[in-house]
């Protein structure tokens, strides 16, 4: 069994924090609101006061965080895991959707202090994390992935193994750019119907059990048609844009054109315009509302 050190106690640092515990893996975790971490206490993690206790004298080290900025202040911080008194051979995971170009400069930074890297973004909402079913898209060495693959059975369904380090994100973020386009995608759709006067229940039907009912449009149009979006907040429209933000400045830099996550990202803009952008994305459908409504006045 491993030691692990984890740094995020957030929606998703939870209960994959818990779930290695279940494993039988003891967790270290550090959360920059102590607070937030207390939960797990009761389930024998032991809390740390920064990244750099955390990470001391592990095994696996892995964060869990919103962005790029919390992610380079835990690994590099003044109080970073890059600071501490490290395991020789110890195992660093980033599972954080952060950038390509950060995952990239972090991977150089553990080179040097002898830490094995692995990118590991996850795909699954919080609720996914919780029964251990997330799929995890993991960019490294063939070895350090097997190594790891205990590790991260115990909070996952499936471990894909994409290619050397990078190409797990590489893969997370296209692959949140096309989810981030088929939400999008959806509201456009569900308040277009609305629009035109088609009950809207019944187009989040017709949408789920035709050939548009990809996951991610069967579970966003069920909340639109319903009015009921998650609560708490799993994934907000500012997440969203963060994620397409990475992802588009990814695929431009590998020549390729997003002309559709560009539009995907303008309209969840229109969530943070309009002071919607910490709320579910499906509540997209509302920012549309209410752009038609100022647009037909
Ligand atoms: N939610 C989802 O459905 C989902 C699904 C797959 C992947 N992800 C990815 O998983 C990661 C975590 O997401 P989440 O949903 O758990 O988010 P969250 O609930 O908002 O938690 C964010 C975590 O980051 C920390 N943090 C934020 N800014 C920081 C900063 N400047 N310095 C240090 N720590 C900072 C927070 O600490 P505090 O508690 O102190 O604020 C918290 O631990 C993200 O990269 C996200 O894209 C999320």
């Amino acid at each position: 069994m491993a030691k692990i050190a984890f740094l995020g106690a957030g929606m998703m640092g939870q209960p994959i924090a818990r779930n290695f515990l279940r494993g039988g893996h003891s967790v270290k975790i550090y959360n920059r609101t102590l607070e937030k971490a207390r939960p797990l206490e009761a389930h024998g993690a032991v809390l740390a006061a920064t990244p750099k206790e955390a990470a001391a004298g592990a095994d696996v080290i892995i964060s869990s965080l919103t962005n790029d900025d919390a992610s380079r202040f835990a690994w590099n911080g003044s109080e970073g895991v890059m600071q501490a008194v490290l395991k020789p051979g110890a195992y660093a995971i980033e599972m954080s959707t952060v950038s390509l170009a950060w995952v990239s400069e972090l991977n150089e930074l553990a080179k040097d202090r002898g830490l094995h890297f692995l990118d590991c973004p996850v795909a699954g909402r919080p609720d996914v994390a919780v029964s251990a079913q997330l799929k995890i898209f993991a960019g490294g060495s063939v070895e350090d992935v097997d190594a790891m693959r205990p590790v991260l059975d115990a909070i996952s369904k499936s471990v894909m193994h994409v290619g050397g380090v990078g190409s797990g994100i590489t893969f997370k973020l296209i692959y949140n750019v096309m989810g981030a386009i088929q939400v999008a995608a959806c509201a456009e759709g569900m308040q277009a119907c609305e629009a035109a006067g088609i009950d809207i229940a019944v187009a989040a039907e017709g949408f789920s059990t035709g050939a548009t009912g990809s996951p991610h449009v069967i579970r966003h149009a069920g909340y639109m048609a319903d009015n009921s979006h998650e609560d708490p907040v799993q994934f907000s429209g500012r997440m969203r844009i963060k994620d397409l933000s990475y992802g588009i400045q990814l695929i431009e830099d590998v020549g390729g054109q997003s002309v559709i996550g560009h539009a995907a990202k303008k309209v969840f803009e229109q969530m943070v315009e309009l002071s919607m952008g910490d709320l579910n994305d499906s509540e997209l459908i509302d920012t549309l509302r209410a752009v038609h409504a100022k647009d037909h006045a």
